[in-house]
């Protein structure tokens, strides 16, 4: 299975801490943001890395990150998104470097504190299809959320105004090969983005999508100045992508 890491957008909402960065180059605790995605997906074996980056500081990531070899990858390959489009378009453009196969997505500002060595083979054991993470938090208006039907997510509503669960879909996802068929039929959005919420959903319609939850802390770091102050406390506090994974 190959990575996709994606580290565009504008960063509105760090700003300015973003106004001549990229929000994925700034520090968290002791490490640049887009360091820990690189190490979650070199820690669970996935060893051949795209990196989608936009805006200004395109240029920066490689000089940061090289070839990718000091975190333990074989390849790492970037690309370009032009404009902010979504985190669907930014997946699109993966599809020459997915070559056919499945493929776990990363948004650049998500930070675990355990590897997903297991999430990753319990997928591979599933074979197609696609699986998501959950993990419980206080303020799912934020974020991508499940309505559970037991243990089973029955549809995914993108940022709720009356979020019927506190599960939130984290920006960690395991896709097969069908994913770039998806991200074809997709509409833009109210907010003009492809939504990878649509993206999940056509899944879970599907009948093809797994969920597992997360153990330990999960931060977005780029929801706004607090999380980002809070997961690099958190981080200072009880390290990322320790070995042991989600249930
Ligand atoms: C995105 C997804 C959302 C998900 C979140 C996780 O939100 O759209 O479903 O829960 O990432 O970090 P965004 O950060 O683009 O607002």
């Amino acid at each position: 299975m190959k990575g996709v890491i994606l580290a565009g957008g504008t960063g509105s909402r760090l700003f300015p801490l973003t106004k001549v960065t990229n929000k994925h180059l700034l520090p968290v605790y002791d490490k640049p943001m887009i360091y820990y995605p690189l190490e979650c997906m070199a820690k669970a074996g996935i060893d051949e890395v795209l990196l989608v980056t936009g805006g200004n500081n395109a240029g920066d990531f490689i000089r940061l990150l090289g070839n990718g070899r000091e975190f333990g990858l074989k390849e790492l390959h970037y690309t370009y998104q032009d404009g902010a489009g979504g985190i669907a378009q930014a997946l699109g453009l993966a599809e020459h470097f997915a070559d056919g196969g499945s493929i776990c997505l990363i948004l650049g500002d998500n930070i675990l504190e355990y590897a997903i060595k297991d999430c990753c083979n319990r997928f591979r054991h599933q074979g197609q299809g696609a699986k998501i993470l959950l993990s419980q938090v206080e303020n799912p208006k934020a974020y991508g959320v499940a309505e559970m039907e037991g243990d089973r997510v029955v549809k995914i509503v993108e940022k709720p105004k009356e979020p019927k669960s506190n599960w939130a879909v984290i920006g960690v996802y395991f896709y097969d090969k069908n994913v770039f068929e998806i991200v074809r039929t997709l509409k833009p959005s109210a907010r003009n983005e492809l939504e990878i919420t649509d993206v999940n959903n056509a899944y879970i319609q599907r009948g093809e999508m797994t969920a597992d939850q997360v153990n330990g802390f999960w931060a977005d770091a780029g929801e706004n100045i607090d999380f980002y102050l809070k997961a690099c406390n958190t981080v200072a506090q009880n390290g990322a992508n320790k070995e042991a994974s989600s249930k």
